[in-house]
């Protein structure tokens, strides 16, 4: 079994279709990339733990509650960035890190060109933002990355898996729990997920 959660929302499934429709324009994609990551990042936050906080209403004293402890957002640059946006419209105080990988198009393996996370990641939830799961690899690195500077809370959010990507990440990381919208069918010769939505990146930022 695979140890991928999908979100299932009608939302999901209306923005999913316009994001795959290579008629819609950037400013059209751009619009429903952030509905879809903000529904998922709801999901994927819903455990996150609460602290009692007391405060006084204009009426009377109440024990409210408060976010406990500070997530910290990772999106994979570039695409991630997008999911990023959503990200801090929840959440405006989370800390950020960024990793950099770039798929080579012929390898499909991906290249890190930049890091740099926040030194405090032990017991705090980190998200891995990346709207593509195609081979793992680019999740593969970046959780091996996050794990080597301490991170033990880590969940993983996307828009679009493949089913064998997803089986890679499974088999290195057995207990990181991905968010995503669907997965799809299966990749094609260039690791393109099929049917997929094409190139995430230069379609949310019209390169
Ligand atoms: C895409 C996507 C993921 C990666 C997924 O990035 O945003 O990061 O590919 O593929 P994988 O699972 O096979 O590693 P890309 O390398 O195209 O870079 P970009 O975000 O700059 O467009
Ligand atoms: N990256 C994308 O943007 N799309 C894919 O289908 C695979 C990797």
């Amino acid at each position: 079994m695979q140890n991928i959660h999908i979100v299932d929302h009608p939302l999901i499934h209306h923005s999913l279709t316009i994001l795959r429709d290579k008629h819609t324009d950037t400013e059209t994609f751009k619009h429903h990339a952030a509905i879809v990551s903000e529904i998922l990042i709801m999901e994927a936050t819903l455990d996150l733990p609460l602290a009692i906080k007391n405060i006084e209403t204009p009426l009377e004293k109440m024990a409210g509650k408060k976010i406990d402890n500070s997530p910290v957002f990772v999106p994979v640059l570039r695409a991630g960035l997008s999911m990023l946006f959503s990200a801090r419209e929840f959440l405006p105080w989370a800390s950020v890190g960024f990793i950099g990988l770039e798929r080579d198009e012929k390898t499909a393996v991906a290249r890190e060109y930049y890091q740099n996370f926040p030194s405090n990641l032990k017991n705090r939830r980190v998200l891995i933002l990346d709207p593509m799961l195609a081979t793992g690899g680019s999740l593969i690195d970046t959780m091996t990355a996050l794990q080597q500077k301490g991170a033990n809370d880590v969940r993983a959010v996307c828009v679009v898996a493949a089913p064998e990507g997803v089986k890679a990440v499974n088999q290195k990381f057995p207990d990181l729990l991905i968010f995503a919208a669907a997965v799809d069918s299966h990749l094609n010769d260039m690791k393109y997920i099929v049917p997929g939505l094409g190139d995430f990146g230069d379609r949310y930022f019209g390169t």
